[in-house]
């Protein structure tokens, strides 16, 4: 089944479903270079280092006439900043956990910010691992079957990716949308059409917010 990303304004006759992501990692693994190339389809090879958190917002739609919109919460790798990230994950529905394939030491921290996941987050948060930095080649110094294997244990989804080249973006939002408890969702969603915590917002009626960066 393929997806595209649209803008939502074009969606209106598509059922709409709002899910939190929260992306996490390493300070310089590509987290905002990884959420932009997904939202604006662009690339820096400098960028600044994250303060605090970035809200980015994108939309995706799958076949079945069913629209995913991603909030996206980039949050910052440095250490000083961790204690930030439980109010990030805390109401995830999502998360992408990134490490940069030319860093053992960025797997490391990936696994224990996964652990603290399993531990500390909504028990149905759907996880992702992301190997980023895929056309680092030459630099390469973490196995593709190992990151699989470890992923496979952990019972995550994974992606080699690169922001650089956009290789795998695409492919790894889109696996986590169709991951998402869309039934379980509509049938649990409030009065107000919202059930954030088990599984997003269905925003059929609520279609109305822009497609971009909120940072
Ligand atoms: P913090 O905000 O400090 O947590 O870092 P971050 O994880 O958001 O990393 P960021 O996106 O700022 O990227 C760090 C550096 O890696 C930048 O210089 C990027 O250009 C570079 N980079 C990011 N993704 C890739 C990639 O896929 N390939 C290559 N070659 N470089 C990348
Ligand atoms: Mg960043």
């Amino acid at each position: 089944m393929s997806a595209q990303t649209r803008p939502a304004s074009s969606q209106s006759s598509s059922k709409l479903h709002q899910f939190k992501l929260v992306l996490l990692g390493e300070s310089a693994v590509g987290k905002s270079s990884l959420v932009i190339r997904f939202v604006k389809d662009q690339f820096d090879d400098y960028r600044e280092s994250t303060i605090g958190a970035a809200f980015l917002t994108q939309t995706i739609s799958l076949d079945d006439n069913t629209t995913i919109k991603f909030e996206i919460w980039d949050t910052a790798g440095q250490e000083r900043y961790k204690s930030l990230a439980p109010m990030y994950y805390r109401n995830a529905n999502c998360a992408v956990v990134v490490y940069d394939i030319t860093q053992p030491a960025s797997l490391d921290k990936a696994k224990s910010w996964i652990k603290e996941l399993q531990r500390q987050a909504d028990p149905n948060i759907i996880i992702a691992l992301a190997g980023n930095k895929s056309d680092l080649v030459s630099r390469r110094a973490i196995a593709t079957e190992d990151a699989q294997a470890y992923a496979d244990e952990a019972g995550l989804l994974f992606f080699e990716t690169s922001a650089k080249t956009a290789e795998n973006i695409h492919e790894l939002f889109t696996a986590l949308a169709k991951k998402l408890p869309l039934e379980q969702m509509t049938a649990s969603r409030n009065r107000n059409g919202m059930n954030q915590r088990q599984g997003g917002v269905d925003l059929t009626q609520n279609n109305n917010d822009p497609n971009g960066c909120a940072c």
